[in-house]
């Protein structure tokens, strides 16, 4: 059941490879007001049938939003209605994913390039689905990199009816640099996304790229409505645990890494049952205690732990007595 009040002031992105179920539903369990999103669900996958397995998720993740990749009407339509009875709240889609794959199906980032397409596919979920229809999108693309083309293509897609644009504050090259180098080249622009906001003050408008702390969030948050933290979330996802105090401003005590991964074990039993592999979960837990004295025990005593045959729950126990405990929150998960 969609969550009634989602908040876009602090949001884990998408990625591909990372924010999976069992990511998300730990890291619901360190903040309780950040927005998740999925990893990114091809919408033809959906639309040839694989909807079920690719959007199953956990009740207790919410706020969620699943983004899709596509640039067919029809298939991200029925994308928007099959997300709708699946029960997010959000839905988005990428206008900034660089990758060689995804431009040969003329999605993503290439998108830019086609403010027309983007308007026309957001109509059509739109008129599928009664859920906020988001994207997220980059600051540029290869020579179309000045303010002026990305302030039309925000003005023409929101006249189709997006209030939301998450912008990764960085263009991307089509050609000659892989997803992994449009992340850290070329260099983030966070005036160009101050200046979107400014200039439309109606619309809501998410900065993303390079935070690594919440004090650089605060930050930004003085200019636009909200953040998205990406890799520094997934590294380091204690951050989370402190940005329900530090960005919602809620007084209950911040959980302590112990405290999150003795709440996060049922869960790990539940799946195991399941016949969900150990490792597919324990791998979101390696840097839950980097910066902290006993983070390599931790780490390696679970990296290597996991893959022994018949591994349980018994090896994050095993590897939590190697870290000394922090002091206690009393913080209560209900
Ligand atoms: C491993 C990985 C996978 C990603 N997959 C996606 C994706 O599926 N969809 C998307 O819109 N962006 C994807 N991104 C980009 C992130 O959402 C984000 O825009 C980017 O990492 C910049 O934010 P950051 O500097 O906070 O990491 C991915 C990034 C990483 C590191």
């Amino acid at each position: 059941m969609a969550s009634a009040l989602i908040t876009r002031r602090c949001s884990v992105a998408p990625m591909m490879g990372c924010t999976d179920p069992h990511a998300r539903y730990f890291l619901r369990l360190c903040s309780r007001h950040t927005l998740l999103y999925t990893e990114m669900v091809p919408a033809q996958a959906v639309w040839h049938g694989r909807g079920e397995r690719l959007l199953a998720y956990n009740s207790e993740e919410h706020s969620v939003a699943v983004q899709f990749g596509g640039s067919d009407p029809l298939q991200l339509a029925y994308c928007a209605r099959m997300a709708e009875v699946h029960g997010y709240d959000e839905i988005n889609l990428n206008v900034g994913c660089p990758s060689e794959r995804v431009q040969a199906g003329r999605f993503g980032a290439c998108l830019m390039a086609e403010p027309g397409l983007v308007a026309e596919l957001v109509t059509a979920m739109r008129q599928a689905t009664a859920l906020p229809v988001t994207v997220k999108t980059r600051i540029g693309i290869d020579q179309q990199d000045g303010y002026a083309a990305l302030a039309e293509f925000v003005e023409c897609v929101a006249n189709a009816g997006c209030r939301t644009f998450i912008v990764h504050a960085r263009k991307a090259w089509l050609k000659g640099l892989s997803p992994k180098e449009n992340r850290t080249r070329p260099p983030l622009r966070y005036d160009r996304v101050h200046q979107l906001k400014r200039d439309f003050p109606e619309l809501e408008i998410v900065l993303n790229g390079g935070l690594r702390t919440l004090e650089q969030a605060e930050e930004q948050l003085a200019f636009v409505d909200g953040v998205m933290l990406g890799r520094e979330a997934y590294r380091n996802p204690y951050l989370l645990a402190k940005a329900d105090a530090q960005l919602f401003n809620d007084p209950r005590p911040v959980p302590t890494r112990h405290e999150l991964v003795q709440a996060y074990l049922p869960y790990i039993e539940r799946q195991l049952a399941a016949g969900v592999r150990l490792s597919g979960m324990t791998r979101h837990l390696l840097g839950l205690f980097q910066g902290r004295p006993g983070a390599r025990a931790w780490r390696s005593h679970l990296s290597v732990g996991v893959a022994r045959s018949g591994a349980g729950v018994e090896v994050i126990e095993q590897a939590l007595r190697l870290v000394p405990r922090e002091l206690e929150s009393g913080a209560v998960f209900a």
